[in-house]
């Protein structure tokens, strides 16, 4: 049973090279042997992340990335039983927003700055597809 899970959160501080550095670092330690998928999307202090795997992987990496200091107001913006990943080829690709084409970000928002608090949780679902059809996710090695 395979499960997909959209939240986003505010970092409690300015997001350095290093702190991303660390969390994508666990994250690919970690997902790997547990089965996530996902990408995570960062910059101008937000954080857009799904992840995908097994339902109890999902619940139990949801309910241990909750609890991390590094950031806050987190919010679910979508959970759906999901027949096939869509992020399968990434233990955890990452996007940065602020390098983005804002024309990207536009087409989904009424501003070219991101805010997944204020749309839907399919309208941000719907920017981490064009991210992919655009090849703006990195992978990791
Ligand atoms: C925005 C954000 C996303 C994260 N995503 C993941 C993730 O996908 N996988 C993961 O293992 N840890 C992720 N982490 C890190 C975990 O919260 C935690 O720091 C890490 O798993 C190490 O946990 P430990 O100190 O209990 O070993 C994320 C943290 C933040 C702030």
């Amino acid at each position: 049973m395979l499960v997909r899970l959209l939240y986003v959160s505010r970092s409690v501080k300015p997001e350095t090279p290093e702190e991303t550095e660390s969390i994508l670092n666990s994250s690919r330690e970690h997902n790997i042997g547990n089965g996530i998928t996902g990408v995570l999307c960062f910059g101008g202090g937000i954080y857009l992340q799904a992840i995908e795997g097994g339902r109890n992987q999902v619940n139990a990496l949801y309910t241990h990335i909750v609890k991390d200091p590094r950031h806050k107001d987190v919010v679910i913006l979508a959970y759906e039983e999901i027949t096939e990943r869509r992020f399968g080829g990434w233990t955890m690709g990452h996007v940065r927003l602020d390098k983005l084409n804002p024309s990207i970000v536009l087409k989904y928002s009424e501003t070219p700055e991101l805010d997944p608090y204020g749309v839907s949780g399919n309208v941000s679902f719907a920017l981490l597809e064009e991210l992919m059809a655009t090849a703006s996710i990195v992978g990791r090695a």
